[in-house]
This record gives structure tokens, sequence and C-alpha cells, in this order.
């Protein structure tokens, strides 16, 4: 039994991989008046961003992609997703607006079974859904990685009672198999699919709003060669293309990070940065990456070469005009 639910997770990774991988081979140019930018955390870079009177003002969204591990799983996944994302997302972004149909019913049929007078979660009012729906200018999306879904029995008890997962119901999990950004990363698989997936079903489900990409980017280990992370940007950047082409409306992409940065609980563990930083001096000296002189040639080329290989012999300097 062991032996055919790994078999069958095998034969759905590369099932799904199979029939998403970009496959194409020739240099791609981004759309006119495509942005791109490279962020980092805004302690380290103060005055990054700055908001002018008349500039656009949105909110961003954290969200991977759930995919569900079959087709019974179609409902679970799409449940994880409303519950982790669409609960800021419907609101401001359906025709609708409100909380997700899903979060009120199965958040209110828990409350009353677990003896609360009301559902744990707390209506809007009409005139609230009204304010708030369509009151970000675009959907800005931090994106890193995807994640598979399943429900049946074994989600029975699986959470704390009453609890947020307990809520969503369902079980998720990444694939051993599935590429690891670098080796020892907990949750950072590399699936540009789930992307391009997740593109499209923003497009579908909430009018094809402008979409600004405000973080995507793999960690790796310390050092200066990150092929792994060229190879991510590529995959990623490539996927997007593939949403652009379909309709989707993205018009911003901004790596993340500029440079390696305290992250959350990985600490400085995860290196996140196009350019890595040497915490082992005072002067915590900055060092392009191989990623850095490919995400320099994108900027400069505005176009999307599968077999360009960045030279890295000259020294790296802005640009003017670029
Ligand atoms: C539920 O599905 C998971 C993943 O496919 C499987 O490992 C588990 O054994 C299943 N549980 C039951 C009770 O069937």
């Amino acid at each position: 039994m062991g032996q055919i639910t790994v078999l069958c997770l095998l034969i759905f990774s590369l099932a799904y991989g199979n029939s998403l991988k970009t496959e194409r081979h020739e240099t791609r140019k981004f759309p006119d008046g495509f942005r791109f930018g490279a962020a980092t955390a805004s302690y380290q870079v103060e005055g990054a961003w700055n908001v002018d009177e008349g500039d656009t003002i949105g909110i961003v969204l954290s969200a991977f992609w759930y995919e569900p591990e079959s087709e019974k799983d179609a409902q679970a996944a799409e449940d994880v997703m409303q519950f982790e994302w669409g609960q800021y997302a419907n609101p401001i972004f359906s025709e609708t607006g409100d909380w997700p149909a899903v979060m009120k019913n199965n958040i209110a049929s828990k409350s009353a079974a677990q003896g609360f007078y009301r559902s744990r979660l707390p209506e809007f009012t009409p005139d609230e859904v009204a304010m708030i729906k369509g009151s970000s200018d675009f959907f800005g999306l931090n994106h890193y990685t995807t994640k598979l879904v399943y429900r049946n029995e074994s989600v029975l008890g699986y959470y704390a009672s009453p609890s947020y997962y307990d809520d969503a119901n369902a079980i998720t999990y990444q694939p051993a198999d599935w590429i690891d950004s670098y080796p020892g990363t907990k949750w950072l698989k590399v699936v540009p699919w789930g992307f391009h997936k997740l593109l499209n079903k923003i497009r579908e489900e909430y009018g094809n709003p402008p979409v600004y990409i405000t973080e995507n980017g793999c960690s790796t280990n310390p050092g200066i060669m990150d092929d792994a992370r060229v190879s991510y940007y590529m995959s990623y950047l490539a996927a997007m293309l593939d949403a652009i082409e379909e309709g989707c409306d993205v018009q911003l992409y901004t790596a993340w990070s500029l440079m390696d940065n305290f992250e959350w609980y990985f600490g400085y563990d995860d290196r996140f940065g196009l350019y890595e930083v040497d915490y082992s001096v005072d002067e915590r000296t900055r060092t392009p990456r191989k990623s850095a002189y490919f995400y320099k040639d994108l900027l400069r080329t505005r176009s999307l070469d599968p077999h360009h290989e960045p030279d890295m012999s000259v020294p790296m300097e802005i640009d003017i005009g670029h």
C-alpha cells in the first residue's frame, strides 16, 4: 500500500511537471512598458520605495499555489487557497466581495459543532463589503513555491481544534522528489508551473486585475556561482511570460532579494540575494553573484534568453538609462 501510494505520487508529479514545463528555447521579449526591480528589506535600503501623490496604491498578498494531489482533492486545494490568500483577495478583488464562501460555511458549521453562539468568523456589514471591494489599484503578489493538497479520513483529528488549519480541513505537503532550491531548504521547492497556474487563477477569478510581482526568488547556500538561483529565475520568468501571453495583466516584476538579508526564523542561513553579503566583516561586503549579472542582462535586453551565459569578468556597474 505504501509503495503504491509513493508510485502514484511520482506519476502525478511527473505528469504535472511534463504537461506544464516550458520547453521553449527562443529568446522572449518582455512587453513594452513592463517594469522590473529588485527589492530588499526597507531597513536595509532606506527610501527604495517612495509614494508620490497620484501614484497607485495597493495591497501585497503572499500566495502559494496549491495543487490537488489527485482529482478528488480539487475542492481541498481550492479551499486551502481560499483560506490562505482568498480571505484577503476575495473581499477586495472579487465581483461579490466579502469573505470566500468556503470560509463562511466551514467556520460557521465548525463553530456550531464546537458550541459557539455564533461563527468565529465576524461578518462584514453590506457597507463594509462595498467599501473594501475594489480598494486596491493592483494585486501585489509575493510568490515562491507550490504544495500538494489532499483530504481524506486522515484529516480527522489531524489539527488542533478550533484552529485555522482545522477550519480549512485539508493536508498539504511537498513531495520529496520535487527540486529543492538548495540542499536542506525547509520549504522552497522549484515549481514554476505553480506560478503559471496561480497567475491564471488570479486572472480568471478576479476579472484580470493588474498584477505586480512584488517578491519572487529563491534561497541558496553561500557562494557566488548561484546557478540554482539563475535557473529558478529563468523558469519562473518563463512561466510568467506564458501567463502574460495568455492574457494575464502582469505589469511589474520584483526580484527578491537584492542582497542577502535576515530571513525571518531562518536567520542568515537562507541566502536570497542577487548580491552576497559577507556577514563576517564589519563592512558587510556585498559581491554580485552570477544571478546579479543574469538579472542585469535581463533588464538591459528586456528579454529572457534561456541559453544566456552572463559575462562575469566585467565589473558590475550601473548603466545609465536602464
Ligand atoms: C490519505 O491520503 C494520504 C495521501 O495520499 C495517504 O498517505 C493516507 O494514507 C490517506 N489516509 C487514509 C485514511 O486513507
